[in-house]
């Protein structure tokens, strides 16, 4: 069973809405998936409660009891946990970093969400896990997308070679309880978590390779 945290200590950057697709993604590649909700505002419970399906399992818990939903996960059979976390609490950030193997930091390309990610990438390195910075709300045109790859990389961190675009299909499948796969697979927003949960699988699989992915940005 592999674990991802989902950290930023900035609220909004998607942390909720990728622990949601990547667990679908996961579901889909025949991998049972669980999130676990460290976010007091549980978004990820409330996707669950509109979501038909039984799967994937999420539950909302406090960071005390991260060792013990581990166990009753791995018993249970799944192949990936993904915790989804809350800004602002850096105690159970760092909880869920040490408990992963992997931490994936989503951030918007501006300023503020930019200068957020060095408390996160703090976390990783406290805990002693591999980080990987992710850029999600991407917009189409412009250059701030270029300019937002420049600035991570004076983080040591690196950047996912997949960015996650601004796209209604993201609001339209999380207010449907479900990921964007499984309404929109041919879409961007499709090929985009297919990308990246190849890419955190693959990093997550061969932990000794080293994780540092060259910048670049997945077509508009
Ligand atoms: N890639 C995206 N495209 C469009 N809207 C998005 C995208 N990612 C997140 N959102 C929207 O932005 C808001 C915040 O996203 P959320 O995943 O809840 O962030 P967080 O968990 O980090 O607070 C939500 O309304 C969500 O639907
Ligand atoms: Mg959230």
């Amino acid at each position: 069973m592999k674990v991802l945290a989902i950290i930023s200590q900035k609220g909004g950057t998607g942390k909720t809405t990728l622990a949601l697709n990547l667990a679908v993604a996961s579901e889909l590649s025949g991998n049972p998936a669980a999130v676990f909700d460290l976010d007091p505002q549980a978004s990820s419970m409330s996707w669950k409660d509109n979501r038909p399906d039984e799967s994937p399992a999420v539950v909302s818990l406090h960071s005390a009891r991260i060792t013990h939903y581990l166990d009753t996960a791995r018993q249970s059979g799944a192949k990936l946990v993904i915790f989804d976390t809350a800004p602002h609490s850096q105690k159970d950030a760092l909880e869920a970093a040490q408990a992963s193997d992997l931490i994936l930091i989503p951030c918007k390309p501006s300023l503020i969400d930019l200068r957020a990610i060095s408390s996160s990438v703090k976390i990783a390195q406290l805990a002693g896990k591999p980080a990987v910075a992710i850029l999600t709300q991407t917009q189409t045109r412009g250059s701030l997308t270029d300019e937002a790859v420049e600035a991570i990389k004076s983080y040591e961190v690196s950047i996912a070679p997949v960015t996650i675009g601004n796209r209604m299909a993201f609001i339209h499948a999380f207010t449907a309880g479900r990921g964007v796969l499984e309404i929109e697979p041919q879409s961007k927003a499709g090929e985009e978590i297919t990308s990246l949960f190849s890419f955190i699988t693959n990093l997550m699989e061969n932990k000794d390779n080293d994780a540092k992915a060259k910048p670049s940005r997945s077509a508009a």
